[in-house]
């Protein structure tokens, strides 16, 4: 198994950034959990499957073919990465995180995703649950405005119609729900370093992040792969 650094949060906080860059400072591989989740919403909505029957959606994310390679996703051969990105399945997108049998499926995806590399993954439960003995457990947070603030102007930039409104309100129903599920809620790990990135650059983000990890390597004696980013 390659070294994990986690980075779990909740939507808006940049953790789909603060990944990319780390992963491409460390020079190791990134791991976008939710859209696993995402995925497996649109396979599901597509096959005109009842949402709320996780049976069913477990045993459909046991049977598609999924593949995520940096910034694109692919469903079987077709490229879904704009897709799963829409509204419609960011809304839906909880009966497949709610759903123990998807969890049990992604969780095996997760971890084989980190057999022969070294990986920076992000979601909501990859210190907590997937990767326990991760050297880094990360919790990245910021203000409930600021995030919405992001995931609007993101939207918007897309074409989308929408208030600052709708988006915090749909924001703060997705992490009380996010937080409050009784299979893998979202939370910082207790042996996990909480990072506030309100009103912090990617730059300061990363620094703070690149140090906890370079601690941590020493710590565990090793040093040299310093040599490296
Ligand atoms: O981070 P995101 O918005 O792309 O996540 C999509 C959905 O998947 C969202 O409902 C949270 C959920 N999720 C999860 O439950 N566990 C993860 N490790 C990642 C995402």
């Amino acid at each position: 198994m390659g070294l994990v650094v986690t980075i779990d949060g909740p939507a808006g906080a940049g953790k789909s950034t603060a990944a990319r860059e780390l992963a491409s400072r460390l020079g190791w591989s990134v791991l976008d959990t939710g859209a696993m989740y995402r995925v497996v919403t649109l396979a599901a909505l597509e096959a005109g499957l009842d949402m709320t029957d996780s049976e069913a959606l477990g045993a459909l994310a046991g049977s598609i073919q999924v593949r995520l390679d940096g910034n694109l996703v692919w469903l079987g051969d077709r490229d879904v990465c704009k897709l799963i990105r829409e509204p419609e399945i960011t809304r839906a997108s909880r009966y497949a995180a709610n759903a123990p049998e998807v969890r049990k499926v992604l969780l095996g995806w997760q971890r084989k995703a980190s057999e022969n590399q070294n990986l920076v993954t992000e979601g909501r439960d990859q210190g907590t649950i997937v990767f326990p003995d991760a050297l880094v457990k990360f919790y990245l947070d910021a203000t409930d405005l600021e995030r919405a603030e992001r995931r609007y102007r993101e939207l918007i930039q897309k074409g989308h119609e929408i208030h600052l409104e709708q988006v915090l309100e749909d924001q703060q129903e997705r992490d009380a729900r996010d937080s409050a599920r009784e299979i893998a809620p979202m939370r910082p790990s207790d042996d996990g370093v909480r990072i506030e990135s309100t009103g912090k650059s990617l730059e300061e983000v990363l620094n703070e992040m690149l140090g906890h990890i370079r601690k941590s390597l020493l710590e565990r004696g090793l040093s040299e792969t310093f040599h490296t980013f």
